[in-house]
């Protein structure tokens, strides 16, 4: 995790620096810091807690440098002080780095470099680097070839922005595994973590790839590959969206805000997807799977973390329903060290808003190294899953910033469901009828959205109700099972509020024993096929003094009669049910935080984009 930024050029780099933090604080925000070049020596400013902090901190002073570089952290090693914050120098002040990633042998480096005479200051793993680089630059070395010597011992994953006195004009940046993107001005080099904090200044950008290190100065870049120390060409990507997605346009979080976006970011999703009638019946173009894959496929995994993880649970009740292929769902993090059985008829699907939580990618490459085909549905351009990839469905929901994931959730739930039809269509399973219905039963949710989103005050009121309560249960079964999942993962993610997703046929082997007059139950009971069993259910909580706010179909009469609360939720079709009952629990988990001071868009402990193990 962790955010860093760096800039060289004419300008002060002071509030360059201060606002490409700014915009990179959801991927970690207990500590911050910025280092610069001012006269003949390196400043290094940091604090712990928020960026606000650090800008209070410098604010006042006259700083001016054209070089520096910056970071937010989300402490791994070592705990979330000021001494462990970003910017790390080496023990004479005159290098410093900002990493983002993890050091693997940092131990055994700190100890060699400590009985050659380094001294450490903090208990971080990055600190190893930046005495490295001093140890090599004493040796002579210029900076480029003291960052590679110093790579070269170490083990792990890391973003990598260093500067240092010796050398003034450059600054050199290094990628494996965890994400960096130049910025190309007029004269002028930015560097960040992802794109956003660097559309304002340009659109230009050159992604690095892994074992690659920059070297830029005013004149120009020039990359290496971190092994060989040989030159390599790479070529400029032209970011085409829009900065003003990743502004809160009014709203008092960005959660509400991505929310609120949901019926455009899904009508994006669909919309960016190509199906064209090929000579062989329909293609997805730019899926890079071919017909005799397709109908040759034996098994699919999807793998995911969070969030992307119950939008795969989802997926499969949509590909086994519509294809007919068995889909396995892995947690990425347990899927990378089992033994899966993988052979060459096996599809393995990478879900992730990101495209860069380090085990989602762990358990791509591990597939991949395998023999199994390997595809990507994520949201950001190009992001390491979708360089990795065999193939990319992208959900196009546009940038993502708060924590919690709402947007980025039901467009995947929609390129799932296209991708399911697809298969079930080329498998010859779905008609060209239904293929049309199932296409206009989707093109009517961004609608039904709206319709829930004009009755979000319904849903405040429920959180104004319920707001101190201590324990939520959330009940679905069938496909709303991974809807209740997400339901209570967030309000625990936001409101710190201990909540449980259950299936609703489970709750006799244990949690009905939770239930009495404190706990609030929150049941998903659509008019589908299983709505009589969800009544069972919501009968037991009922017989044990339990609240129940139950989410059903508009048109539902019975309910009412038998609950605390009803809302009611457009007719869909039942695979598309989770979309619609997703939406009023992101609702209820906001307004609930809400009223619980609760910091919505950067959660105690949590960070967007979880880029280390
Ligand atoms: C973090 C975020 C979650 C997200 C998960 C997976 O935990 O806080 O909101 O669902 O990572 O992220 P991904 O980018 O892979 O979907």
């Amino acid at each position: 995790m962790c955010g860093i930024v760096g800039y060289i050029g004419d300008r002060n780099a002071i509030p360059i620096l201060l606002e490409g933090l700014k915009r990179l604080e959801y991927r970690g925000y207990d500590s911050a810091g910025i280092a610069f070049y001012e006269n003949g020596g390196i400043v290094v400013k940091k604090t712990v807690g928020k960026l606000s902090n650090l800008e209070s901190k410098i604010n006042g002073h006259e700083y001016r440098s054209t070089i520096g570089i910056g970071h937010t952290r989300w402490a791994t090693h070592g705990r979330p002080t000021e001494t462990n914050a970003h910017p790390h120098c080496d023990c004479s002040g005159r290098v410093v780095v900002v990493h983002n990633g993890i050091i693997e042998n940092h131990a055994l480096l700190r100890d060699a470099l400590t009985s050659e005479g380094h001294v450490f200051s903090s208990q971080t793993d990055t600190e190893v680097v930046s005495h490295l680089i001093e140890k090599y630059l004493v040796e002579g070395k210029d900076l480029r070839d003291a960052v590679l010597r110093a790579l070269g011992e170490i083990k792990g994953t890391f973003a990598l922005a260093v500067i240092s006195n010796l050398s003034p004009d450059r600054m050199v940046v290094a990628r494996r595994s965890s994400p960096l993107v130049i910025g190309c001005g007029r004269g002028e080099y930015f560097v960040a973590s992802d794109v956003t904090p660097l559309l304002r200044y340009t659109r230009d950008v050159i992604f690095l790839d892994d074992n690659e290190v920059a070297v830029l100065d005013k004149k120009g870049l020039e990359v290496f590959d971190v092994e060989s120390g040989c030159r390599k060409q790479k070529s400029t990507y032209h970011v085409t969206w829009d900065a003003d997605l990743a502004e809160k346009n009014g709203y008092p979080h960005f959660m509400l805000k991505e929310i609120h976006e949901q019926p455009q970011a899904i009508r994006n999703t669909w919309s960016g997807i190509t199906l064209v009638n090929g000579k062989d019946g329909l293609e997805w173009r730019d899926l890079n799977l071919s017909r005799d894959e397709i109908l040759n496929l034996s098994r699919i995994y999807l793998v995911a973390c969070g969030t992307s993880w119950h939008a795969s649970l989802i997926g499969k009740f949509m590909i086994e329903s519509l294809a007919r292929i068995p889909v396995e769902v892995d947690l990425a993090s347990e899927f990378r060290y089992r033994s899966p059985l993988i052979d060459k008829r096996t599809l393995t699907i990478g879900i992730t808003q990101s495209g860069e939580t380090a085990d989602t990618l762990g358990a791509m490459r591990k597939a991949k190294a395998e023999g199994s085909k390997v595809l990507t549905i994520c949201n950001v351009v190009e992001s390491s899953a979708t360089r990795e990839a065999d193939g990319v469905i992208y959900t196009h929901a546009g940038p993502e910033i708060g924590v919690a994931s709402t947007k980025a959730f039901t467009s995947q739930l929609v390129a799932l469901y296209m991708f399911a039809l697809f298969l079930g269509r080329v498998r010859g399973l779905v008609s060209d009828i239904l293929f049309c219905k199932f296409i206009s039963e989707l093109k009517s949710i961004p609608e039904s959205i709206e319709r829930v989103i004009e009755r979000e005050s319904e849903i405040e009121n429920l959180a104004n109700l319920y707001w101190e309560r201590k324990n939520f249960l959330f009940l679905g079964r069938g496909v709303t099972y991974p809807v209740a999942l997400e339901g209570a993962l967030k309000l625990k993610e936001i409101s710190y509020i201990h909540a449980e997703g259950y299936a609703g046929g489970e709750m006799k082997h244990g949690p009905i024993a939770l239930i009495d007059e404190d706990m609030v139950v929150v049941a998903l009971v659509p008019r589908n096929s299983i709505y009589e069993k969800m009544l069972g259910n919501v009968e037991e909580v009922k017989a044990r003094e339990g609240t129940v706010i139950a989410l059903t179909t508009l048109g539902d009469r019975y309910l009412r009669s038998k609950v605390d609360h009803v809302f009611y939720v457009p007719k869909s079709n039942d695979l598309l049910t989770p979309i619609l009952y997703a939406v009023p629990l992101q609702l209820l988990a906001y307004y609930i935080a809400r009223n619980r001071g609760c910091d919505i868009d950067q959660p105690r402990n949590l960070a967007k984009s979880v880029t280390v193990e």
